[in-house]
């Protein structure tokens, strides 16, 4: 695992997105798994910018998001097909076919799940997954439990991720309860895993997921048995790090 401590939000975001064009020189044909939230914001900037500049060509990238929530539609503002297209997908020179987001619109949850499992499945996981973490360690949408889930599934939201969310939403009430989320073995099954957090509020869940034992109760406690884990965070997120 490398541990990157940097100075700031922009420094992370810098670095990621480097590593990310790095992907994507070297591979082209990358698979990408994308994360959504306030994290990767700058991380996107950085990249349609370098794609604006001539250095990063997307035509032969293909994505899978890690999770979408369920109930939301494509164009409601809320939805992370809309904060994909917006922060990413219609700023830069991808495919919107080679794209790839669970259906949240999709009434049936095993329906939804299986179908977008078998799109990971048939990739083989992901070159590179982008994660931010939650307050409680989640990652994609796969909040503590008994044990870590395997594949795509609906996740019940705890109160502890709606309350976090409910910021972006007009009304506390309009968070959606359920989410449609990769699995921990399908994030895991990707070749490199890049993690970036940042501020004091994120401190104790990157403290507890990587210094911690490795356990569901923590779901981003198990990426210390991934081979190929970078964790880029800020001097804030590092500061009860030891
Ligand atoms: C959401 C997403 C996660 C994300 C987390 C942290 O619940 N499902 O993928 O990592 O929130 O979000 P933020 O980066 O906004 O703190």
């Amino acid at each position: 695992m490398k541990m990157y401590r940097v100075k700031d939000y922009n420094a992370m975001s810098r670095k990621a997105a480097n590593i990310i064009a790095a992907q994507i020189i070297l591979k082209p044909d990358s698979v990408l798994g994308l994360a959504t939230g306030g994290s990767p914001v700058g991380t996107y900037e950085y990249l349609v910018q370098w794609y604006k500049d001539g250095d990063l060509d997307f035509s032969q990238v293909k994505t899978v998001n890690l999770d979408e929530y369920k109930g939301l539609s494509k164009d409601n503002d809320q939805s992370y097909f809309y904060f994909m297209d917006q922060h990413l997908f219609s700023k830069v020179n991808i495919d919107i076919k080679n794209t790839h987001i669970p259906d949240g619109t999709i009434e049936d949850s095993d329906e939804a799940c299986k179908r977008y499992n078998s799109i990971i499945e048939g990739f083989g996981g992901a070159d590179l997954q982008l994660l931010g973490i939650g307050h409680n360690g989640h990652i994609g949408f796969n909040e503590p439990d008994e044990m870590f889930i395997k594949e795509t599934h609906c996740a019940a939201l705890t109160d502890s991720t709606i309350e976090a969310n409910a910021r972006l939403f007009e009304n506390p009430d309009d968070v959606p309860r359920y989410a449609y989320t990769m699995g921990i073995q399908n994030i895991m099954q990707a070749k490199t895993i890049v993690l970036i957090a940042s501020g004091k509020d994120k401190a104790k869940a990157i403290k507890d997921a990587f210094t911690g034992p490795v356990t569901p109760a923590v779901p981003a406690s198990i990426l210390q048995l991934h081979p190929n884990v970078i964790v880029i965070g800020d001097e804030d997120v590092f500061s009860l790090y030891e």
